[in-house]
């Protein structure tokens, strides 16, 4: 039996940086790890909630995290999709690529040495805003990974993306972001000032945002 300040709720969490198929041997991707939606993932569980994770990664899957391997930003959106509505809220720390191939060869493609291979990529769609628009119930956890103006973009992003909460990285840190252990974040919400988090391990960041969702998840319960 299992208790906490999140039982009886339900995450959809996202982990990992999504793969753009260019051919039968080859893909477009990003740096991020998984590790910031696994820690989510675990943080969540542990107050008690039901997890599924949407992960394009391969790490040890916190117990009782009901995992869904996805592969590019279409089938995200897609397993997303099936899942929203029954939702208390989505954490949307996978690095979702902006960008897709738009083909996907069939063969191999070959060398032709001595020109340029010129790649045309289409957009893909915004999972996350593309699930704001439709969210009633549903708590919205989205990221912003920046390199410069990071304050200035992820408040661009939080209305964008039609979030409750908008967690701001500064990805070009050394000891925080993707890839590492540790995490460095901005907390930001709709009309209250913003929260700065010390420097830690990304399970403990992700237990002091949980807990601020938890409070506003239950603020009246
Ligand atoms: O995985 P790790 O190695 O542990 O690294 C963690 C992390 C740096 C990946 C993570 O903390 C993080 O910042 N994740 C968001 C990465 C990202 O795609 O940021 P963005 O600023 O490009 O996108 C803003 C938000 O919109 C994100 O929540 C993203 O998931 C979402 N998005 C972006 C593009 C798109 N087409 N659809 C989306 O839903």
């Amino acid at each position: 039996q299992r208790s906490g300040r999140l039982q009886g709720k339900h995450f959809l969490v996202t982990a990992g940086g999504t793969r753009e198929e260019l051919d039968p041997v080859r893909y477009i991707t990003n740096r991020s790890s998984g590790k910031m939606g696994y820690a989510f993932a675990q943080a969540l569980l542990e107050q008690g909630a039901s997890v599924d994770l949407i992960s394009t990664v391969d790490l040890p899957v916190p117990v009782g995290a009901n995992v869904i391997q996805v592969k590019s930003a279409e089938s995200m959106l897609w397993a997303l999709q099936d899942r929203f509505d029954e939702a208390t809220g989505v954490v949307m720390a996978a690095a979702v690529a902006d960008y897709r191939p738009a083909h996907i060869a069939d063969q191999k493609i070959k060398k032709e040495s001595g020109a340029p291979l010129i790649l045309k990529l289409v957009e893909n769609p915004d999972v996350i805003a593309s699930l704001g628009k439709f969210k009633q119930h549903q708590y919205i956890v989205a990221f912003a990974a920046e390199t410069n103006d990071l304050i200035a973009h992820a408040q661009v992003k939080l209305q964008k993306k039609n979030a409750d909460m908008l967690i701001a990285n500064d990805v070009s840190q050394h000891d925080a972001g993707f890839g590492v252990d540790t995490n460095r974040v901005t907390i930001l919400k709709p009309g209250v000032a913003n929260e700065v988090l010390a420097l830690d391990s990304k399970i403990n960041v992700a237990r002091e945002i949980v807990r601020r969702m938890a409070a506003d998840l239950t603020e009246g319960e």
